[in-house]
């Protein structure tokens, strides 16, 4: 069983493309509800949180873990891998696969997240190592108004403005690096029109999850979600999404 980890919904879009290449890979799901949004977050508190996370994914019996959170990505160096003792290969994150995805791409890159993504550069350093400029804009409100359901005119206002100071002839590709995003890709179409290629790293990290642990984690393609806090659109967005195998939702104590 693999685990997929967030703050919230976001990761149900990586478990989605997750189930579309492996449809019976098991999943424990944790969004950790209660302490969203993840992304306003200070570097520290995003590592105790995220290694509280993946403790209690390992606990609940996930052998692999997905940490679908991007506002996580920054945090997760180095140190976990000794204090956690999660062998290097048995975590995927989204930066990595979602960067070398445009190894050789010579697209004109642009990429939004949350401030916590943005300050911590891990994308910036990462396109930059593969030799790339990318313009990268910081979207503060956006994913706590996905979380809590906010009306889609007040989402599309902080789409639009957030992307008014960069020029629309700048880019050509916008990656969508923060999992909630792809929730409202429709907005993100209107805001950019139809000449810009919207990339949801989902797909690079559903590519590596294919890749590097099937067919080991084979199973029998059963979901349990864990969440820290109730939450009626949580509730919503699973039964929309995964209709016919939505898995039971567990709503369980804080994670740290
Ligand atoms: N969906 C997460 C991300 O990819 C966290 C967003 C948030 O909670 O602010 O960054």
């Amino acid at each position: 069983m693999i685990g997929v980890f967030d703050s919230g919904s976001g990761g149900l879009t990586v478990l989605k493309a997750i189930r579309a290449r492996v449809p019976s890979i098991d999943v424990l799901y944790l969004g950790d509800i209660r302490n969203a949004p993840y992304g306003s977050k200070s570097r520290a508190e995003l590592s105790r949180l995220t290694f509280a996370g993946m403790k209690r994914l390992i606990d609940g019996g996930a052998s692999r873990i997905v940490s679908a959170c991007n506002s996580a990505s920054a945090s997760l160096a180095v140190s976990l891998f000794d204090t956690s003792e999660l062998a290097p290969d048995r975590l995927i994150e989204m930066v990595g696969p979602a960067a070398s995805y445009f190894r050789h791409a010579t697209a004109r890159l642009a990429l939004v997240a949350t401030p916590a993504t943005i300050e911590s550069g891990v994308y910036q350093n990462a396109f930059a190592m593969l030799g790339k400029d990318v313009q990268a804009v910081a979207i503060p409100e956006l994913a706590g108004a996905i979380e809590f359901g906010k009306d889609d005119a007040a989402i599309e206002r902080v789409v639009r403005d957030a992307l008014a100071p960069i020029s629309k002839d700048s880019f050509n590709v916008l990656i969508l690096a923060c999992t909630h995003y792809p929730l409202v890709f429709e907005t993100f179409r209107r805001v950019v029109g139809d000449g810009v290629l919207i990339f949801d790293p989902a797909e690079a990290v559903a590519d590596r999850v294919e890749n590097v642990w099937w067919p080991q984690e084979a199973g029998e393609g059963r979901t349990r979600f864990l969440i820290t806090q109730d939450s009626a659109p949580f509730r919503r967005l699973v039964a929309e999404m995964f209709s016919e195998d939505a898995g039971a939702i567990e709503v369980v104590g804080p994670l740290a």
